[in-house]
C-alpha cells in the first residue's frame, strides 16, 4: 500500500496521522477456509485500486483472536443468538425456530444485504424486526441491542466466507447514489467526510488507530473497546461522534442508504462475520 503523504488538517489534529504498513500477506484461515481479506476493487468504487478487509490493519495479537472461534470472543454472543432463536416471545406463542427449523437455510443472506424488498431498502434488522412484529406479534428489538446482534450475527455466520454481492444497480440504484453522496459528504466539527479517512487515508494511524477502508464484511464485530458485538449502524454512529457531527438515527432512510454503498465497496471480500476489531 505503501506511503501516504497527504494529511488533512483535521486529521492531524485528531492526532498525528503518519503511515503505518499493513501486512498484506498475512493470511485468514478459519476452520481451514481461506478468508478473501485483499481483492480487486469493484469497477464502481472510482479512487481504489484494491479492497481490504479491516482485519489486514489490526495488530497480531487482535488478527489471531479471529484465527480459531474458540479464541473469537464474538461466540460467547452467538450462543446467546441460538438460544434467542429457540425462545417463543409475543401473541402467537412462535420462535424463530417455528418457522426457520435451520439457521443454516440463512446461508448468502448476509452477503446481499442491505437489499431490496417489496422496493424498499432493507437491511438485516428490519427483516427480523419483521418476522418478530407481524409474524411473532413480539415487541421489535432495539436495532443495535444486544439481542438483535447476537441474532444477526447467528444469521451472517451462516455465509461466513461467502463473497459479499449486494446489489447496486436496478432498483438498488437511487439508494446507493444517495449511500455514495452521504459518503462524500464532511461532516461536523472536524469537517471530514467517510472518505477523507477510509479511502483518503487509510494504512495510516490515527492516534493509536491503523485506518482501514472501514469494510463492513466482518459485521456484527466484537470489538475488543467495548467487549460486545457491534452493529454496522451503531459503527458508523461512533464514526460520525468522532468528528463531533451530530450522527443520524440507526435504522434512518440516510444510513441504510449509506450500508449498501459502504457494503458495496466490499463485493468480492468475504463475509467474516463475526469479526474481532479493537
Ligand atoms: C476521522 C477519521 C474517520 C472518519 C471521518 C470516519 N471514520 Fe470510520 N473509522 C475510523 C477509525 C480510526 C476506525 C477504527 C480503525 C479502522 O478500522 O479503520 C474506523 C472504523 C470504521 C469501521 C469499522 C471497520 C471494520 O473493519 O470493522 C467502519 C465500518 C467505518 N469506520 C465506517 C465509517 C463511515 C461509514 C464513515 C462516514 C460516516 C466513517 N467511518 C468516518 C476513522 C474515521
Ligand atoms: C410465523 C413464521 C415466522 C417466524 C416466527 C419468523 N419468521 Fe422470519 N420469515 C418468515 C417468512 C414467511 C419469511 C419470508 C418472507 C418473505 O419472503 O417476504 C421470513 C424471512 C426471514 C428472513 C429473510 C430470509 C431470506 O432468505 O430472505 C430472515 C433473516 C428471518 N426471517 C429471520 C427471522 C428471525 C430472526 C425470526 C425470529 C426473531 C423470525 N424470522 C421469525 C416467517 C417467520
Amino acid at each position: 500500500m505503501g506511503f501516504k503523504p497527504f494529511v488533512t488538517t483535521a486529521l492531524a489534529i485528531m492526532g498525528m496521522a503518519f503511515a503505518a504498513q499493513a501486512d498484506e500477506n498475512a493470511k485468514l484461515v478459519i476452520d481451514g477456509q481461506t478468508m478473501i481479506t485483499q481483492t480487486k476493487a469493484p469497477a464502481f468504487v472510482e479512487n481504489l485500486d484494491e479492497i481490504y478487509s479491516g482485519w489486514v490493519f489490526r495488530s497480531d495479537e487482535t488478527q489471531a483472536l479471529q484465527l480459531d472461534d474458540f479464541d473469537n470472543p464474538g461466540f460467547v454472543f452467538l450462543d446467546q443468538g441460538i438460544d434467542l432463536f429457540n425462545t417463543v416471545d409475543g401473541s402467537e406463542g412462535k420462535s424463530c425456530a417455528s418457522c426457520h427449523e435451520n439457521v443454516e437455510d440463512f446461508a448468502g443472506l448476509r452477503a446481499k444485504m442491505p437489499r431490496i424488498k417489496d422496493g424498499k431498502l432493507q437491511t438485516m434488522e428490519e427483516q427480523v424486526n419483521e418476522c418478530r412484529t407481524t409474524r411473532m406479534g413480539a415487541e421489535p428489538w432495539k436495532y443495535s441491542g444486544s439481542q438483535m446482534t447476537a441474532v444477526t450475527a447467528l444469521i451472517s455466520l451462516q455465509s461466513r466466507g461467502m463473497p459479499v454481492d449486494v446489489a447496486v444497480d436496478g432498483a438498488a440504484a437511487p439508494f446507493w447514489e444517495k449511500g455514495k453522496e452521504i459518503y462524500y459528504t464532511r461532516y461536523g466539527q472536524l469537517d471530514l467526510a467517510c472518505a477523507n479517512c477510509h479511502e483518503d487515508n487509510y494504512d495510516t494511524m490515527i492516534r493509536a488507530d491503523h485506518l482501514s477502508q472501514g469494510q463492513v464484511n466482518g459485521f456484527p464485530t466484537y470489538r475488543l473497546k467495548n467487549a460486545k458485538l457491534n452493529s454496522i449502524q451503531g459503527r458508523f454512529k461512533g464514526c460520525m461522534k468522532n468528528v463531533r457531527a451530530k450522527p443520524f438515527k440507526e435504522g434512518s432512510e440516510e444510513f441504510k442508504a449509506l450500508e449498501l454503498y459502504v457494503a458495496s465497496r466490499g463485493n468480492g471480500l468475504s463475509v467474516e462475520s463475526p469479526s474481532v476489531r479493537n
